[in-house]
């Protein structure tokens, strides 16, 4: 394929196609090949997406080489550094940072929205104590369709911002609900005079038997983690909310589809695995066996929270996380923790490892979470689920940008057909 001007071409059984270039406001440009099929009957072949953009979007942006991400326009460190979680949660949704009045104005719409239908409580009780939480969080975020109908019609503006702002509201008071479900305690109701990060360590950590104050260096840790997780383009779980928003259907639908999907190993569920690996490393002196099993393909050990599809370079947002690492064990007097230690010195091991900087294997956003969670008394199946709380900001923003966008079809890819070709049915006695 040969790139002339602003278009690229492809020759294809002779034929020679002019194909326009598009190009984005940063980072690469992009072969429009939406007409190809339709002028030469070929597809594109890109198992895994790693060379296709599914749209066009205006939220995020990241460098993977140069290890940079933005949420319009605005480094992550800056935001995570200077602002919350609820002015990350307008910009995201709303494409600027808020003013006073603004930011007022959204937090109180999201503070009205914490509570859930009372009926919902009942829900749960369905589930066995020991289900996954997320197993939960995909049921019950789905069964909101099911109790806030006035908002699932996505063809109407403002029924769209409400269920935005209800799920940004209510996926704590819900993430709560199934943590506190699966320890066998009576569920906390949401306390609005608190910050949203505050608010949500009170449901999971208050009992109604006493009074609980929220650790301040916690609640801002909590904020944090919620800002590094809002967003990140065009991932696996933002892709499945794209494109199961793609055929109408109702928001709360889409997110529990995200939900599904953020769940697997490679993806959210990679915080878990990283403090399970730590915990079964258990000191520094192991270290060095793991490495070689991780070098072993045989083994099919990886090194969870390092490596990234995008990052080849350290993921800013492990860099702010390492931080807040320190900041909550410090506060919580337990600086001395060997899991500290082992994720610290394994991180180091790594970074000189030939086998890593050949790959450019760099710690990603899941390698500290894990252990500050763990610090902050979450269980490790509530990782994900905390996650999921975080990226529900990042999903809702991206299936309503999909769904005003005009140009917006029902998603659908094609394939390579590998199977067999046309055969004759053979009847069950012949066979
Ligand atoms: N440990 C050891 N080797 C690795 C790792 C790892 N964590 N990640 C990739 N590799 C190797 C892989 O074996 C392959 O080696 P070779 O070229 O010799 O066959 C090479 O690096 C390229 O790997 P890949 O699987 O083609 O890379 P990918 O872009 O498809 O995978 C990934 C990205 C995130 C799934 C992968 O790096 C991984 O499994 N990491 C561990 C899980 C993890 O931490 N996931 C969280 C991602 S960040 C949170 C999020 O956004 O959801």
């Amino acid at each position: 394929m040969a790139e002339k001007a602003n278009t690229a071409q492809i020759t294809f059984e002779g034929k020679t196609q002019e194909l326009p270039i598009l190009e984005g406001t940063i980072g690469p440009h992009v072969i429009d090949i939406a007409k190809l099929y339709g002028q030469s009957d070929v597809f594109t072949y890109d198992p895994g997406f790693t060379s296709t953009a599914a749209c066009k979007s205006a939220i995020t942006y990241i460098d993977g080489d140069a290890g940079i991400l933005l949420h319009r326009g605005y480094p992550i460190e800056q935001l995570a550094m200077n602002g919350d979680f609820i002015e990350t949660c307008y910009l995201l949704y709303y494409g600027e940072l808020p003013n006073k009045e603004q930011r007022k104005t959204f937090e109180t719409a999201i503070t009205r929205h914490t509570m859930v239908h009372e009926q919902m409580a009942r829900l749960f009780s369905g589930f066995r104590r020991d289900a996954h939480p997320m197993a939960v969080m995909v049921a019950v975020v789905g069964a909101l369709s099911a109790f806030y109908q006035d908002s699932t019609d996505i063809t109407d503006p403002r029924q769209r911002e409400i269920a935005s702002h209800r799920m940004i509201a209510k996926l704590p008071t819900i993430a709560a609900m199934a943590y506190k479900y699966h320890i066998g305690q009576p569920f906390i109701y949401p306390r609005n005079d608190l910050p949203y990060a505050a608010n949500f360590l009170h449901m999971c950590f208050a009992v109604p038997a006493e009074k609980y104050e929220v650790n301040p260096v916690l609640a801002r840790a909590m904020d944090r983690i919620f800002m590094l997780h809002a967003d990140h383009e065009q991932n696996a779980s933002t892709s499945t909310v794209r494109l199961a928003g793609s055929s109408g259907a109702n928001p709360f639908a889409c997110i529990a589809a995200g939900i599904a999907c953020l769940w697997g190993p490679a993806h959210g569920g990679a915080n878990e695995a990283a403090l399970k690996m730590l915990e079964e490393i258990g000191t520094a002196d192991k270290i060095p066996s793991f490495i070689e099993k991780v070098k072993d393909k045989s083994s099919n050990v990886r090194l969870m929270g390092f490596g990234h599809r995008v990052y080849k370079n350290y993921d800013p947002r492990a860099k702010i996380m390492q931080e807040t690492a320190y900041e909550v064990f410090d506060a919580l007097g337990v600086a001395d923790d060997p899991l500290l230690e082992v994720a610290k010195q394994l991180e180091q091991i790594a970074l000189s490892d030939q086998y890593f900087i050949d790959r450019k294997l760099y710690p990603n956003v899941d390698f500290y979470s894990g252990i500050i969670l763990r610090a902050m008394g979450f269980p490790t199946h509530m990782f994900t689920v905390l996650f999921a709380l975080a990226r529900t900001v990042g999903w809702i923003s991206q299936w309503k940008e999909m769904i005003e966008d005009p140009s917006q079809r029902i998603g659908r890819p094609r394939q390579l057909y590998v199977g067999p070709t046309q055969r004759d049915y053979v009847k069950a006695e012949k066979r």
